[in-house]
């Protein structure tokens, strides 16, 4: 079986307009095969030549929004982002098709489990992961809505790929025509059996948590930013068991733990160290995990099973992982 940290040979196939500062960007595999198997809400992370504005490598997580049954592509949708880390600046002005990149196996933090009824929210790019979730949730008939805001019609993305689900079920909202979308008489009629799966900007994600506290209706989000985190003078020191590597380090409060580890030379993959992607998932073997990412669940959380090490901490003294 692949694991997550195993890159893939592939070769730009197509790299055309699919909105305003977006691209549909569609991959193949460059030795012919086909990709590994995704489900809807994964991603993969792009691994670009060269490093970005931070000096990093350009790896960036970006969700596959194709048919999962079709594994002779990957399908993405990149939004130009003038204050980002130089990622989507690098695709949008100098990949071209024929090019190789790499990209990992798909990873999946956003699982799609149709339930009884289920209303999607995407706000702007954030619709790349809710599209194929909408098709599956189509093919399997279920009772579904999909909502895709955005500021103005251009940039309302891949209005191709809308238009093929059934414009019933579909709404486009655009901020500039209609004022900003109004959440609470949306959800105002939501119950029980509801589940609003959503991706778009932080502030969208951060009314939707504010409006699901105490509501009947469930709520799945996946986040291209980090969520707000506790100030940096809440960080207090712990020490770190890592019981493969048979070492125990110091955190101190103003380093993280992926920089300590990385220090003392252990390997852990890390992409956005900004507690979004969780390609710096790692094991909890003893302790508890003081979770500052937006990646994992509030059940997974309650669980400790794992933790991202580039922003989260300790509860506690000390912590022991399978590292
Ligand atoms: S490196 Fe992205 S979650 Fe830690």
């Amino acid at each position: 079986m692949m694991g997550a940290t195993q890159h893939i040979a592939a070769r730009v196939a197509r790299l055309e307009a699919a909105g305003d500062g977006i691209l549909r960007l569609v991959l193949v595999p460059a030795g012919g095969e086909c990709f590994p198997a995704w489900e809807p809400g994964a991603h993969v992370d792009l691994i670009l030549p060269g490093t970005g504005r931070d000096g990093e490598p350009l790896i960036r997580q970006y969700s596959l929004c194709g048919d999962p049954a079709d594994l002779t592509e990957y399908r993405f949708g990149i939004l130009r982002e003038p204050d980002g880390r130089g990622g989507s600046a690098w695709i949008h002005d100098r990949l071209q098709v024929g090019d190789e990149i790499a990209v990992s196996a798909p990873r999946n933090h956003f699982p799609f489990t149709p339930g009884e009824k289920t209303l999607f929210i995407a706000g702007g790019i954030g619709i790349t992961p809710v599209l194929p979730m909408a098709h599956r949730a189509q093919a399997e008939g279920r009772d579904w809505q999909l909502i895709v805001a955005a500021r103005n019609r251009g940039r309302l993305p891949f209005l191709a790929e809308l238009a093929a689900l059934p414009q019933d079920r579909i709404r486009c909202h655009c901020d500039d025509e209609a004022g900003m979308l109004d959440l609470p008489k949306l959800l105002s009629f939501l119950g029980a059996q509801t589940t609003v799966y959503s991706c778009g900007p932080g502030p969208l994600l951060d009314a939707l948590q504010k409006l699901n506290e105490g509501a009947p209706w469930q709520l799945r989000i996946e986040r291209f930013s980090a969520a707000p985190q506790a100030p940096a003078s809440a960080n207090r020191p712990f020490d770190v068991i890592c019981r493969a590597s048979g070492k125990r380090l110091h955190v101190p409060a103003d380093m993280s733990l992926l920089q300590v580890l990385r220090q003392a030379g252990i390997k852990v993959e890390s992409s956005c160290r900004d507690g979004v992607c969780g390609t710096c998932e790692t094991r909890v073997l003893a302790g508890t995990p003081d979770h500052r990412d937006s990646v994992l669940s509030a059940e997974e959380r309650e669980e400790g099973d794992y933790m991202m090490v580039c922003v989260s901490r300790a509860c506690g003294d000390v912590l022991e992982l399978d590292i």
